[in-house]
């Protein structure tokens, strides 16, 4: 059972931002570009019964825009849906497929519930952060390239251990599974490489397999 550290209530007393959505104006990360603000103005219409219900599509698009929800795009978005910013907030803080912090260009979720866990999701998760490098969840290699996180149950729970990469679903993990997968991620060009320091301003749309 995963617990999201951006849930835990703070003292107040803590030295250093405890709420990266109370960022000063200067911190408050990437923006919108025109053309993802209008795919968001129109999410209503395809969402009824209204802009309540295009917040999380709208979420997801900031998400594969930039990488990460950063408070000036949560504004923007809070704007276009003329909506009331905190619900915004509200919303991308209530679930962990929202990232508040930047994560690696292939970001792994691990479920960690109980069916995987008894199919051995502490193992594969243990492989996941050894192969790729980080120590903790939510490090990013250095490369920008990879980071993962465990995660509640995604859904699949027959087909456990389970993972989610990008929008595409992986069953029956084993650690051979895990290396294949990375195997064949793994940055191999000085292209791939820069791509990966210049996020998440370079991150980029793929399209949905599932
Ligand atoms: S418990 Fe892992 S997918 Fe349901």
């Amino acid at each position: 059972m995963s617990i999201d550290p951006r849930k835990i209530p703070t003292t107040g007393q803590e030295t250093g931002p405890t709420n990266p959505y109370h960022e000063p104006l200067d911190r408050q990360g990437a923006k919108l570009d025109e053309h993802t603000l209008n795919e968001v103005r129109e999410l209503p219409k395809r969402f009824q019964p209204g802009s309540r219900s295009a917040v999380m599509p709208a979420l997801d698009l900031v998400q594969e825009e930039l990488g990460y929800l950063t408070p000036a795009a949560l504004s923007q978005v809070a704007e276009a849906l003329q909506l009331d910013p905190g619900y915004v907030e509200g919303v991308a803080t209530f679930y962990t497929l929202f990232h508040l912090q930047p994560v690696g260009k292939h970001h792994f979720y691990v479920c960690d519930n109980l069916s995987c866990q008894l199919a051995g999701a502490e193992e594969i998760l243990e492989h996941l952060k050894h192969s790729i490098g980080v120590r903790e969840y939510g490090e990013v290699t250095g490369d920008g390239f990879f980071s993962c996180e465990p995660v509640e149950c995604l859904g699949a729970c027959e087909y456990a251990p389970v993972m989610r990469h990008g929008h595409r679903l992986h069953y029956d993990l084993t650690p051979v599974k895990i290396d294949e997968l990375l195997a064949g991620l793994r940055p191999n060009s000085f292209l791939d490489r820069r791509e990966a320091v210049e996020r998440p301003r370079t991150a980029r749309r793929e399209p949905r397999t599932t």
